[in-house]
């Protein structure tokens, strides 16, 4: 019988990607909610062909030596890899995966959800109503800020915030943008998106979505500097990562009003803690880290996971490598 692949999936996955690991290799898969202890997660890689990791294991130096010389490839079950050291992976001839694409529009339907259930205070509706506190129908109660009709900055114009600008389209808004790369010139002009610099974005917007990557450069991007310059009744929303909001400016931005109302996806850090002050102000909306989250598209995402650890164990060319300068390498 010939050599079947030994792998390690870090967490459960949706069928549409276990179900075909399964059927090609040896796989331990982690079985709790929560992930792999470290020192767990160092022991299970030990001698296997590949790794199905998710955005909570760090994949460094330590990993790489722990695993051993035939580890062929890492697979991360996200979009976004700021988990792994990817020049250690390069440096060692390990390709890297991710699922790019297949989330987009789920990602910007939860951030345009998010936009809306802040301007228009949904969430502190719902528990105004939950608590008891509705006697009457009242001329000045729960007063937000319009969405149809207004200026959507998004900082990080690439697959997502281009989807967000789609849906924005609806909503007649006029759509600015800030990117260090220069996005496709069609998509600019179809959306009618206008770039400007990241202060102006800042100042003109009346909604500001965050999309970057998560670097050196994108860490606190959004600090107290850049929140005084918002408009007063303007919001923020994060679905990109969490520490690209400086969270201690972010508390005195919302409490002493220079902004509205802030909407977050993700956070410093993950899971946010209960003592976090944030959690103590009625206009910061916070969901679990649940933008790719609907079924079809964890399927979609398990799918191609699993194809690019099975291209990695076979020696293959992963179907989307976050590091094909991997494949140049004689
Ligand atoms: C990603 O893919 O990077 C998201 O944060 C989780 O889907």
């Amino acid at each position: 019988m010939a050599h079947r692949p030994r792998v390690f999936v870090s967490r459960r996955i949706p069928e549409d990607g276990l179900s075909l690991i399964m059927a090609a290799a040896d796989a331990a898969v982690w079985p709790d909610e929560l992930p792999p202890p470290r020192d767990e997660l160092l022991r299970a890689i030990q001698g296997v062909d590949g790794v199905l990791t998710l955005l909570t294991d760090r994949v460094d130096a330590e990993f790489f030596d722990r695993a051993g010389p035939q580890l062929k490839v890492v697979s991360n079950y996200a979009v976004g890899f700021d988990n792994i050291v990817v020049p250690e992976a390069t440096r060692r001839g390990v390709p890297v995966g991710n699922t790019p694409g297949v989330l987009t529009d789920t990602t910007a339907d939860l951030a345009f959800a998010l936009l809306m259930a802040a301007g228009r205070r949904v969430v502190e509706g719902d528990r105004y109503v939950h608590d008891g506190h509705w006697k009457t129908w009242g001329p000045l109660l729960l007063l937000g800020t319009d969405v149809y009709g207004s200026t959507l900055g998004i900082v990080g114009f690439g697959r997502i915030g281009q989807a967000l600008a789609r849906r924005a389209a609806g909503f007649g808004m006029t759509v600015l943008f800030h990117d260090v790369m220069d996005p496709p010139a069609d998509a600019v002009r179809s959306l009618n998106a206008h770039r400007v610099e990241l202060d102006e974005l800042f100042e003109q917007s009346d909604f500001v979505s965050l999309h970057t990557n998560l670097t050196a450069e994108t860490r606190h991007l959004v600090n107290a500097e850049r929140l005084r310059r918002m408009k007063p009744t303007s919001v923020l929303v994060n679905t990109s990562r969490g520490p690209v909001v400086d969270q201690k400016a972010l508390y005195r931005a919302l409490r002493e009003g220079w902004i509205m109302a802030a909407a977050a996806d993700v956070t410093d850090p993950e899971p946010m803690p209960m003592d976090e002050p944030l959690l103590t102000l009625p206009n910061f909306v916070v969901v679990p880290h649940i933008a790719s989250a609907s079924r079809a598209t964890r399927g979609k995402m398990a799918q191609m996971a699993a194809e690019n650890l099975l291209a990695g164990v076979r020696g293959e060319r992963l179907p989307t490598p976050v590091n094909p300068e991997v494949y140049e390498k004689g």
